[in-house]
């Protein structure tokens, strides 16, 4: 089936892959079942590939609703996107939505709309929460946001309800579970961290630590054993390199647009990890 040219990433997520699909592209198995992708996030690698087989999970629920709806109910979700106003109030309004008993009482169609809405108009664009899973990032005070995706968001639908792909959420030793031989599996964890000050792990409660990056770790060699082709990709850093030791490795040059301090944007190594030969 041809590609939906239009089906990208809808939301801006912190380690979107967007700059550097080539380089993922040069490594990804010539042929493969079905495709597994554990830590989706935004998905850019996902609507590259569009597999026909797919298996997408993430641990951030709202996230994975916000698939769920925009696959099996778009025309709501667009139809509820087109409340929302940019402005700053009415922004904060939204975003103390989860602060309250009402949260449970919102549909999967306005929880999805009100992620998207805070993620379009947001500071920097990105998903972040507190200790208490609340949403935490303030108003962005951009002159034109596009809330209304709509091109982007039925392009995305027109991919996810015409393939098999199966939404999943929850973490991702649970999502690779049915993985077998001949299946291909792309991990995006969450970056280990350049320094012990940078707090790229700040996507959900847990955080993910050096103890998550060791048990993924053992989840790539079990699949490995399983026959699963595996790709990796991670921050360059002496940890993940030796913690991967006996795999082949490259390392890519990416640009991360997301850092809290401005001096520190620009290029980064992030290193590529597999289980196969290329
Ligand atoms: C680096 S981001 C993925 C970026 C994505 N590939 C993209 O291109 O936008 C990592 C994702 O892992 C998710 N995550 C964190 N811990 C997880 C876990 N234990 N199991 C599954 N997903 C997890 C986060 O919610 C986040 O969306």
């Amino acid at each position: 089936m041809a590609k939906i040219g239009l089906a990208q990433p809808f939301l801006k997520w912190v380690g979107g892959k967007r700059q550097i699909l080539e380089e993922i592209r040069k490594y990804v198995p010539k042929r493969f079942n079905i495709y597994y992708e554990p830590f989706v996030g935004g998905g850019a690698v996902l609507f590259d590939l569009q597999p026909q087989k797919a298996v997408i999970n993430d641990v951030n629920c709202e996230l994975i609703n916000t698939y769920v709806v925009i696959r099996d109910a778009v025309d709501e979700v667009l139809r509820d996107l087109s409340k929302h106003q940019n402005e700053k109030e009415y922004f904060y309004t939204v975003r103390a939505l989860d602060r309250t008993q009402m949260f449970k009482e919102l549909t999967p169609v306005e929880r999805a709309s009100r992620l998207i809405f805070l993620n379009r108009t947001c500071y920097n664009g990105l998903f972040r929460v507190n200790s208490q899973g609340q949403f935490n990032v303030p108003f962005g005070d951009y002159k034109n946001p596009a809330i209304v995706n709509e091109s982007v968001i039925r392009a995305v639908h027109q991919y996810l309800a015409s393939n098999d792909v199966k939404i999943l959420y929850g973490d991702f030793v649970d999502a690779v579970a049915s993985a077998t031989q001949g299946d291909f599996v792309y991990f995006d964890p969450p970056y280990d961290p350049l320094s012990d000050t940078a707090s790229f792990t700040g996507y959900t409660l847990s955080g993910f630590s050096k103890t998550e990056q060791m048990r993924l770790r053992e989840t790539m060699d079990c699949l490995t054993k399983r026959g699963c082709y595996v790709l990796l990709s991670n921050s360059a850093t002496d940890f993940i390199k030796d913690l991967y030791s006996g795999y082949k490795m490259v390392i890519v040059e990416a640009a991360r647009a997301i850092n809290s301090n401005a001096s520190k944007r620009g290029k980064i190594d992030e290193l590529l990890v597999m289980n196969y030969g290329f």
